[in-house]
């Protein structure tokens, strides 16, 4: 079918169904921001689509991989068979060799309470997140500042926008950005999945990793890697998500219970000078009431 309206943003193309509604900008949002953090980050300006795609399938309804990917609080319990299995390979966050990122990504699940806590989930609306601040313990996926290719990357990126510019680039620690309803991304580490529901319980993931044109070949490896701990079907990480979103499914479909309780933090959160609204803690579930606060709103028409 021919859609009514395209539009970009960053050289990312929407496409719309519905001929009149917001801009695509109005529509996004200060999840533009993600955006720019992806694109700003790249050396050269740009990015390119690289290193093929993947694709999966899940037996739950679309929303619940929406809900997951800006909840702080599973990644402790749920993932906590490949966090122990990354501490086995290795005492110290390890910076380089095979397995690397994997390993700095499954200890990341493991991190204390407390730094779920303190980092940022911040909404907007339309069902919009994004979890930002998280990349600033010592456990961190991202390498370190004087990692040799941090630090050549970083020179590449400062001979186009100047010190001043890049540092502000780089002081960025955002997470995944759900634009909500069909599509999440990770800016850090140039992921971005596109959710494609295919029954009400059966959902595929499109998955997209990018390259950055004039930065150091090993953060293309690293992405890579990042993206077989976070999208491919082999990892340790994914397939736990996977499973739970199954066995949500099956309890949901069970109508053993009325109410599915989602109040965590539910009157602490607060407006954000940015205007938008902020989680009372790291963990709470101000994403998921956004969604489907956002949700109810595409239902029922309401303006
Ligand atoms: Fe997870």
């Amino acid at each position: 079918m021919r859609v009514p309206r395209v539009a970009q943003y960053r050289g990312f193309w929407f496409a719309s169904l519905a001929a009149e509604g917001p801009s695509l900008e109005e529509f996004l949002g200060p999840m533009t921001t993600s955006f720019d953090d992806m694109v700003d980050r790249s050396p050269s300006g740009t990015l390119e689509v690289a290193g093929g795609f993947s694709k999966h399938v899940y037996r739950g309804n679309w929303k619940l991989v929406l809900e997951n990917h800006n909840d702080t609080l599973h990644p402790r319990f749920v993932h906590a068979s490949s966090v122990a299995a990354a501490r086995e390979q290795s005492d110290a966050v390890p910076t380089d060799g095979a397995g690397a990122v994997q390993i700095r990504q499954m200890r990341q699940n493991g991190a204390p309470a407390q730094v779920w806590e303190e980092l940022g989930i911040w909404t907007s609306e339309w069902g919009h997140s994004f979890m930002g601040d998280y990349h600033t313990d010592k456990a961190a996926v991202a390498l370190a500042e004087d990692d040799p290719v941090q630090v050549e990357y970083r020179r590449a990126l400062a001979a186009r926008v100047g010190e001043a510019r890049a540092a502000e680039i780089l002081a960025v620690s955002r997470f995944n950005t759900v634009v909500y309803p069909n599509l999440s991304f990770m800016s850090r580490f140039r992921q971005l999945r596109i959710i494609v529901p295919l029954a009400v319980d059966r959902t595929m993931l499109v998955t997209h990793t990018f390259r950055m044109p004039g930065a150091p070949e090993r953060m293309f490896h690293d992405s890579i890697a990042f993206a077989n701990v976070v999208n491919g079907t082999g990892s340790l990480v994914l397939t736990d998500d996977l499973e739970t979103y199954e066995r949500v499914q099956r309890g949901l479909e069970s109508q053993g219970g009325e109410w599915v309780d989602a109040a965590r933090g539910l009157g602490a959160d607060a407006p954000d000078p940015s205007g938008m609204l902020r989680g009372a803690t790291g963990t709470s579930e101000v994403h998921i009431r956004n969604q489907f606060a956002a949700w109810a709103r595409w239902m029922t028409g309401a303006a």
